[in-house]
C-alpha cells in the first residue's frame, strides 16, 4: 500500500468492482479507448489487475480517498505486451472516475507510484503512453515530470484507421526523477 497526502494505493477488492465497471462504462472516462467496457469486461479487466499485484506486489493500484470515496479507479505500473517499440519496459498508467477529475488526484497518485518504481523497484526508466489525441493523460505525463519521447508508434492493437491508433510515447529517467523531485520540493 501507498499513501500520499491526500490518497491511498491499494490492492483491489471485491467493492471496487462496481464502482470500477460504472466508470469503464462511462463514455467520456473511456473517450480515448476503442470502447467502453461491458461489464464482464471491466471484471475480468480487474481480476487480472488484481492477480498481478497479488503476483509482483505492485501493479496498476486502487486508488481510494480516505474518508470521501472509497474507490475512484485506478493509478500504477503496468508490464506492458511486449509487441510494443518501447519493450520490454515499465509503464505508469491512471483512470478515475469523472467525478473525481480535476482535483490533481491523478497526478498526486502518479508521483507515489513514480517513487515506487525508482525507489522500491530501483529501475532507471519509466514509460507512459496514450493515443496522441489524449490531452488530459499527456498533461499528467508532464505534469510528473517526464518527457516526450518523439518516439510516436502505431499501437497495434488499434484499428488502422483509427484517430486513437498514433499514440505519444513518455519517458522519465531516474536522474530526471530526481531533478524534477528537487525542482518541485
Ligand atoms: C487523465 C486523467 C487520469 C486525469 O485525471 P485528473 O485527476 O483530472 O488529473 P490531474 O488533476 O492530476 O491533472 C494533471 C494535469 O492535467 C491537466 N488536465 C487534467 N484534465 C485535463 C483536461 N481535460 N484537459 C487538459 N488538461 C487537463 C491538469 O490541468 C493538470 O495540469 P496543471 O496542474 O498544470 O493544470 C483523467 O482525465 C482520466 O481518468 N481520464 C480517462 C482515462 C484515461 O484517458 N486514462 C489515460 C489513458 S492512457
Amino acid at each position: 500500500m501507498l499513501q500520499t497526502s491526500r490518497l491511498i494505493l491499494r490492492q483491489w477488492t471485491d467493492h471496487d468492482l462496481v464502482q470500477f465497471a460504472q466508470l469503464n462504462a462511462d463514455p467520456e472516462v473511456m473517450q480515448y479507448f476503442p470502447a467502453p467496457l461491458s461489464g464482464a469486461e471491466s471484471n475480468a479487466f480487474a481480476n487480472t489487475i488484481r492477480s498481478l499485484i497479488e503476483q509482483r506486489g505492485w501493479g496498476l493500484w486502487a486508488v481510494e480517498v480516505p474518508g470521501q470515496a472509497a474507490f475512484i479507479g485506478f493509478v500504477g505500473l503496468h508490464i506492458p505486451a511486449n509487441d510494443l517499440p518501447c519493450s520490454p519496459c515499465v509503464e505508469i498508467g491512471w483512470r478515475l472516475a469523472k467525478a473525481h477529475w480535476g482535483r490533481g488526484y491523478a497526478s498526486e497518485a502518479a508521483e507515489a507510484a513514480l517513487a515506487y518504481a525508482f525507489g522500491e523497484l530501483g529501475l532507471d526508466e519509466v514509460v507512459s503512453f496514450t493515443a496522441v489525441i489524449n490531452k488530459p493523460s499527456e498533461a499528467v505525463m508532464r505534469k510528473i515530470g517526464m518527457a516526450n519521447a518523439q518516439q510516436n508508434f502505431a499501437h497495434p492493437r488499434v484499428e488502422v484507421d483509427s484517430p486513437l491508433r498514433e499514440h505519444v510515447l513518455y519517458k522519465i529517467h531516474r536522474k530526471e526523477w530526481e531533478l524534477h523531485l528537487d525542482s518541485s520540493a
